[in-house]
């Protein structure tokens, strides 16, 4: 079968070469690859030098954590049969282990032992079969089809919409407005979930080309352009996804008393700026500001995330999936172009 392999930090050493058949475990789904999709951390993996592991003793990796395919092959007695619709986690627990790897939630790994597929010392999902053990595989609703490769990234979002609720819990008031700063498919997920709870949404943006515009008001929610505090909007709650440093401490400045800032973009550059962090402080604490970072998702976030999915618009859904390439076009596909939102890999291609 063909698996498309990395060296990371080599770009010119993508490949997509044939791999033996994976071999099923006693606790494993069989299953065919159907679709791929590429993120920036894919991006990250391949040409950056600082990020993406390959297993142990090897130096390529099968590169992919955003799946989607058919269930070829599933233990008796398990939930799974063949022909169903799956995705697989991405993060399994450190071998120690840590406390929260050791109760089922390592996306809050404490020792940084954990592995993950496609991105730290795993295979991912990039091949036309793949194997995955049953407790880490999530059923999807068959009426998603391709629009269930979606699931990951919406699980991300499922936690940091999870997580900011809980902080929300310390006092009594409940938020009503919530901006998403950039419009990629984290933040038009991040639109999404938010309308799905009743706020009124607000994305922000630098760019105005592709289908962003029209798939944020296709929701119910306001796009803007340009600069935070030009908006003239106070969110009570701020999911930011463009990692981009300075917007982060400008949105500290721009929120609400109470409000709560979850950051989920991170950016390659490692751009130092000491301006005005004590005013940032002083604000921060007489506002009860909370800024705090989310990564990664629990196998509850996937289901909640499936069920996100499930009740959304599917002609909206699919209208994030802007661009299929075929295995040979990955590298391809790691190029955004303006009009892209999600690109995605045929893995049958
Ligand atoms: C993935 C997460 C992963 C994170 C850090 C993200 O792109 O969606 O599942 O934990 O990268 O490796």
């Amino acid at each position: 079968m063909k698996a498309i392999t990395v060296i990371p930090g080599r770009p010119d050493q993508v490949r997509v070469g044939d791999l033996d058949e994976p071999r099923p475990g006693p606790d494993d789904l069989l299953v065919e690859g159907r679709l791929l999709g590429i993120c920036g951390t894919d991006t990250d993996i391949v040409e950056s030098h600082d990020y993406g592991w390959p297993p142990p003793g090897r130096d390529r990796l099968v590169i992919g954590h955003e799946s989607l395919g058919t269930v070829l092959q599933a233990p008796p007695g398990t939930p799974f049969v063949p022909g169903d619709l799956v995705a697989g986690m991405v993060r399994r627990p450190d071998p120690v282990p840590c406390e929260p790897c050791g109760h089922g939630e390592p996306d809050f790994c404490r020792n940084g032992l954990y592995t993950e597929r496609g991105i730290k010392e795993l295979d991912g999902y990039g091949s036309q079969r793949w194997v995955v053990d049953t407790q880490y595989a999530i059923k999807l609703d068959p009426a998603l089809g391709d629009c269930g490769v979606l699931l990951e990234p919406a699980s991300v979002l499922a936690k940091a919409w999870e997580q900011t609720e809980r902080i929300f819990g310390r006092a009594t008031w409940r938020p009503r407005i919530a901006l998403v700063t950039g419009a990629g498919p984290i933040g038009l997920l991040a639109a999404l979930l938010g309308v799905q709870r009743g706020l009124e949404v607000h994305v922000l943006d630098i760019g105005d080309h592709g289908p962003k515009r029209r798939l944020v008001t296709d929701l119910g929610a306001a796009f803007h352009l340009g600069e935070a505090r030009d908006m003239g909007v106070i969110p009570d709650v701020v999911i930011e996804t463009t990692g981009h440093g300075p917007l982060v401490f400008e949105l500290a400045e721009l929120v609400a008393p109470d409000s709560v800032i979850c950051l989920l973009g991170i950016s390659p550059s490692t751009r130092r700026e000491k301006a005005g962090l004590d005013e940032i402080n002083k604000r921060m604490v007489l506002k009860n500001t909370v800024l705090f970072g989310s990564v990664n998702a629990s196998p509850r976030n996937f289901g909640q995330a499936a069920d996100a999915l499930a009740k959304a618009d599917l002609g909206w859904l699919k209208r994030l999936i802007t661009r299929r390439v075929p295995m040979s076009g990955f590298v391809d596909g790691l190029h955004k172009r303006p009009e892209d939102v999600k690109v995605v890999v045929d893995l049958q291609a």
